[in-house]
């Protein structure tokens, strides 16, 4: 019997709609049209960051799509993350009033500490001098204060090991509803998964498909046997295989496409199922972490020496 895994349930007994449009790498000029081609296509979550760089042309899709009547904000789930400039406890709300005047909307469903990683507030790019230690636990406090105040209808983290998660769940007064990880076939995050459920953390898959069109990546999840022959025999294609898988393991998706047939046929994954022969096919993959987060990593001047350390061992 095939079943439907619309949504997930979070801890605050909010919904989070199953499948969601990435936005990473969706860039201005192109993310406005693939919204709406998305939410018009039946999406309901979509999610952005505010390190994207894209949220102001998000913000003015989504308006007309409410002027026009096409969909309520209420039916929506919009995701947004705190950059890692903004993890000062007094630099958090105002980072979450920019997203949100960006996206034109009083609250987002979900607000995520995007990485563990903290950089100088007017830091731009990536170099390891930007870089400053972490304070988790104070950073989370306002971000409490974000949950408290309505503005963020549920908080969570990204980019975060059972470690950091562990770490952090014994501080919170607010547990985080959600860790948004990388997660494919060829990553599956066992281990994560399981401390996830334990706690009760939904754990929320980006780069479903492995980041394909990322050229600083070496992807070739998509053209992984054991998911072209799940393809080949269910007549589907192996990035809907990828999200299905993803739906069956228990997780929500969020895979990005700037391209109207991707935007459509990623969104075709309820209707049929993988048979749990085929589907134990897939703890045979071998496993490897694509997006590994070495900007984060330096010698002297990271808290973090090695990647290693990161991710406490995940990799
Ligand atoms: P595009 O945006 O040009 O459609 P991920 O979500 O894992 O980060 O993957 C995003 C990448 O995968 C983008 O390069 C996107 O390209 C590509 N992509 C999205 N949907 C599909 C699909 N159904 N088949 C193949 N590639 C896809």
């Amino acid at each position: 019997m095939v079943q439907e895994i619309g949504y997930f349930e979070l801890n605050t007994g909010a919904k989070i709609p199953s499948v969601g449009l990435g936005t990473w790498q969706a860039e201005p000029g192109v993310v406005g049209q693939a919204v709406e081609v998305a939410i018009k296509s039946g999406y309901r979550h979509i999610d952005c960051a505010r390190a994207y760089g894209n949220e102001k042309e998000i913000g003015v899709v989504l308006k007309k799509l409410f002027d026009d009547g096409i969909v309520k904000r209420e039916e929506l789930f919009i995701t947004s993350k705190l950059r890692n400039n903004d993890h000062a406890p007094e630099d958090v709300p105002v980072a979450l009033n920019k997203t949100l005047e960006e996206l034109q909307l009083d609250y987002v469903d979900l607000y995520l500490v995007h990485w563990p990683v903290r950089m100088k507030k007017d830091a731009v790019g990536f170099s390891p001098e930007n870089l400053l230690p972490t304070d988790i636990p104070g950073t989370w406090k306002a971000m409490e204060a974000l949950y408290d105040s309505g503005k963020a209808r549920a908080i969570g983290v990204s980019n975060f090991s059972v470690k950091k998660l562990g770490d952090l769940l014994d501080v919170a007064r607010v547990a985080p509803a959600v860790n948004q990880v990388e997660c494919h076939p060829s990553w599956q995050q066992a281990k994560l998964r399981e401390f996830c459920k334990s706690k009760g953390v939904h754990l929320s898959g980006y780069s479903p498909l492995g980041s394909p069109g990322t050229t600083w990546i070496k992807s070739e999840v998509l053209k992984h046997p054991v998911l072209v022959s799940t393809a080949e025999k269910l007549g589907k294609t192996p990035a809907q295989v990828a999200l299905r898988w993803g739906l069956q393991m228990g997780h929500s998706v969020l895979p990005k496409s700037t391209t109207e047939s991707r935007i459509k046929e990623n969104f075709d994954v309820f209707s049929w199922f993988i048979p749990d022969d085929l589907f134990a096919k897939f703890s045979e993959i071998e496993q490897a972490r694509l997006i590994r987060g070495t900007y984060a990593v330096h010698e002297t001047l990271s808290q973090y020496k090695t990647l290693e350390e990161l991710w406490d061992g995940e990799i």
